[in-house]
């Protein structure tokens, strides 16, 4: 790559973390920090809860734009089967773990995104995806993970008794990763915004906010405002002049 051309993307990138920090109202992290995958936030301890509603590819970009959600990622729980693969997952469920700031966002609204996220209703799949690893679970570590779980759960079922909330609520095992080619997929749609952040390698990928804010904003599931701005700041960064834009 040119220098100009170098410089121009280091630009680019600089106007995202921007975006996104302010976009998400977070303290903008020191240049190269995010590039090189998020760090964890001093002083309080993350927070991780994992969910299984559906397909993990979606699931996944469910939780990413939410504010205090620090990184995302998907895996395999639930099951007993020792090496889980995507072809080959047994009786594991396919899941989101969603690591967060406990100071900016409560257990409670990742239950509420949980439930507004997929139809607990549906037996034996979501839509098109049918099958037993797209079952609904809750996976909570401890009795107050627990009881906020069950408690929502049956706020859910109340708005209609005519049919049952088919989610399950249990411990968290094990949670195997998946495989890279799952982690933050609908980003990875979008070669355009990958290379807007500079072609993070997987396992950056796999630890930026950055990343898992716009795998959100990628599947359209950031709130609307949300997607319009972030829509905008590219299409002003890329009237700037990105440098591969400019090649065409
Ligand atoms: C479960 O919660 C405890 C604190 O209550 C924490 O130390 C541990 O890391 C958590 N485990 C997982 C898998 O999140």
């Amino acid at each position: 790559m040119a220098p100009s051309a170098a410089g121009s993307l280091a630009a680019v990138i600089g106007s995202l973390v921007l975006l996104v920090a302010g976009v998400s109202g977070a303290r903008l992290p020191a240049r190269g920090a995010v590039v090189r995958g998020t760090p964890l936030p001093r002083g309080g301890a993350p927070a991780t809860a994992v969910f299984a509603l559906g397909s993990f590819w979606r699931s996944e970009a469910a939780f990413g734009c939410l504010h205090g959600v620090i990184r995302t990622s998907v895996g395999y729980a639930g099951g007993s089967k020792a090496n889980p693969e995507y072809r080959n997952l047994g009786d594991h469920a396919e899941c989101v773990k969603v690591e967060y700031d406990p100071r900016l966002i409560h257990y409670k609204q990742l239950l509420d995104v949980f439930w507004a996220s997929h139809d607990p209703r549906e037996v034996f799949g979501q839509g098109p995806d049918v099958g037993n690893q797209y079952r609904s679970v809750i996976f909570t570590n401890g009795t107050i993970e627990a009881r906020l779980a069950a408690l929502s759960k049956e706020k859910e079922q109340a708005k209609d008794r005519s049919s049952v909330i088919t989610t399950q609520i249990q411990p968290l095992g094990v949670f195997h990763h998946a495989e890279p080619e799952h982690q933050k997929f609908e980003l990875k749609r979008k070669p355009f915004l990958l290379q807007l952040i500079g072609n993070l390698p997987e396992e950056e990928l796999l630890t930026s906010t950055l990343a898992a804010k716009l795998n959100a904003y990628a599947a359209e599931l950031c709130p609307a405002n949300t997607q319009k701005r972030i829509s905008s700041k590219i299409d002003e960064v890329a009237k700037k002049g990105w440098p591969i834009l400019k090649e065409i």
